[in-house]
Parts: structure tokens; sequence; C-alpha cells
């Protein structure tokens, strides 16, 4: 293969986030969403998912040819093997449940994979207009600012981002980390939370999460001086869905220690 520009990528990605985030608002504007429900009635997904999801990878494909593609809301579910070769795996809306209900906290993630190596992500904010960006080959922007990574907080001196269900039904520890942080958030959009960490609004956030929903932030956190596990502290695997830990150093190994 020949090199790739990343910069270049990342700036055409950019572009098609901006315009699709006008595409979105038109879409708000002008269609009657269409609500389906997946597994139940907190798992939603509306026509506007998959008709982004399309445009998304059509844009994309244009980028790098014979690229292979993940996303969500694929008809026909076809799990990729492994990631060989140009990946892109997207979730064209996160936090369907927040864009039906509030109209707000909902994002639009892609992500660069090359032979399993991630390259570049994107986490669009979509309603307060912020595009978190870029890889190990050319720094973290906030939109067109280089962005510096979060102070190393412990866990007793940030917020926490947890899941609803998890501090409810007591599952993964939850209501001991909540205890144990200056308190608990619960967003509903796993790009949210990744943002929020890396700007340092928050000090961690962990839920069980699908390939699409960390693909993007795994790239970009762990480039802030984030780290970005499994919740027992082993390594992603970018083609399972898992419970993801993300957090500032200190807090990741104060999460560690209480469960341990
Ligand atoms: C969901 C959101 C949510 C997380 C769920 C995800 P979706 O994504 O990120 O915060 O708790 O596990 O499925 O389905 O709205 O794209
Ligand atoms: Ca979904
Ligand atoms: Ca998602
Ligand atoms: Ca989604």
């Amino acid at each position: 293969m020949t090199e790739i520009d990343f910069k270049a990528i990342d700036k055409k990605v950019y572009q098609i986030l901006k315009d699709d985030r006008s595409y979105l608002l038109e879409q708000m504007k002008t269609e009657p969403l269409s609500i389906s429900e997946k597994t139940g009635p907190r798992d939603l997904v509306t026509q506007i998912d998959k008709l982004n999801q399309k445009r998304l990878i059509q844009a994309l494909s244009a980028i790098i040819p014979n690229s292979s593609f993940l996303g969500e809301e694929t008809a026909k579910v076809s799990p990729l093997e492994d990631l060989k070769g140009p990946v892109w795996i997207v979730d064209p809306i996160d936090g369907t449940l927040n864009f039906v209900k509030q109209r707000d906290n909902f994002a639009v993630m892609i992500a660069l994979y090359i032979d399993g190596i991630g390259k570049l992500g994107f986490i669009m904010d979509v309603m307060n207009d912020v595009i978190i960006h870029g890889g190990p080959d050319v720094n973290i922007w906030r939109d067109n600012d280089i962005l510096e990574d979060p102070v190393d907080l412990d866990l007793s001196d940030g917020l926490m981002g947890l899941s609803g269900p998890m501090l409810s039904r007591n599952l993964n520890y939850a209501p001991l980390v909540e205890q144990h942080s200056l308190g608990a958030r619960v967003i509903g959009s796993a790009g949210i939370e990744f943002m929020r960490i890396m700007e340092g609004r928050q000090v961690g956030y962990y839920s069980k999460l699908q390939p699409w929903d960390f693909a993007a932030g795994n790239i970009l956190a762990p480039e802030l001086g984030l780290v970005v596990t499994n919740l027992d502290g082993s390594k992603l695997d970018m083609l399972k869905s898992s419970v993801v830990l993300v957090a500032t150093k200190k807090a990741h190994k104060d999460i560690l220690n209480l469960i341990d």
C-alpha cells in the first residue's frame, strides 16, 4: 500500500462530519421520526440512524479504495472476522434514545483502523457543534484547536460517568465506584462520555459497549494520556462487546483497586 496521508484524511472526514451535521439538523426539522424497537423500548433505531450510516459509508468509501466497514445499523449482519487492511467503524447516531427523547446529547462516531491499529478517530457532539478528532500521527484536535491532555485527577476528585442499569441493579461495582467519586453522571451516549473525559470534565466512564461505541474513543483518549481497557484492566478486543473503562491514569488505577 502506498503511504497514507492521515492529515489529509483527517481533514476530509472532518468536512464529511460538518456536512453530516447540516444534514441531520435538516432531517430533524423536516422529517417525522420513524422509530422502531430493536431488542426493547430502550433500544431504538430510527430511519435517520439507517440513512445516516448509508450516507457516511458512501462518503468514506471514496477516501480509501477497498476499505471494509463495520457499522451498527448494517441491514445484513455479516460481522467482520478480522481487521485486515483499512476498516472504518461507524456509529451513525450514538445515543439514539437521547436523539428521540431529548433531541440532544447524541454523537456521530467514525474510526479508521488499519490492520487493527487505530489511526484516526472522530466524535461529533451534534447539538453543541463540536468534533474531537485526530490520531497518533496527527495530534488530537477539538475542531481547529489542539486538545491538551486533561489533568490526571484521582477518582475522588472528579465526576464519574456510569450506566443507569449498572447503578440501579448494582452491576459491575457501579454503586461502589460512585461512592468513591465526587458523583455519578448518566449521559446515555458513550461518545459524549468520551468527549467529557477528554475535555477534563469527568475522570472516567464505564459501560457495556459494542465496537462502534468505543472504536473512536479508543484511538483518541490514549493520545491524551487516558487509559482505555476492559473493566478487568485487560486489552480491548475491537471485534467484541465488553464492559469498557476509560479514565485518567489515576482514576483508572483507583477503580481497578476498588473492584479487585
Ligand atoms: C448506546 C449509547 C449508550 C450506551 C449503550 C449504547 P446507541 O449507543 O452509547 O450510552 O449505554 O450501550 O448502545 O445504541 O444509542 O448508538
Ligand atoms: Ca443502537
Ligand atoms: Ca452507540
Ligand atoms: Ca447507534
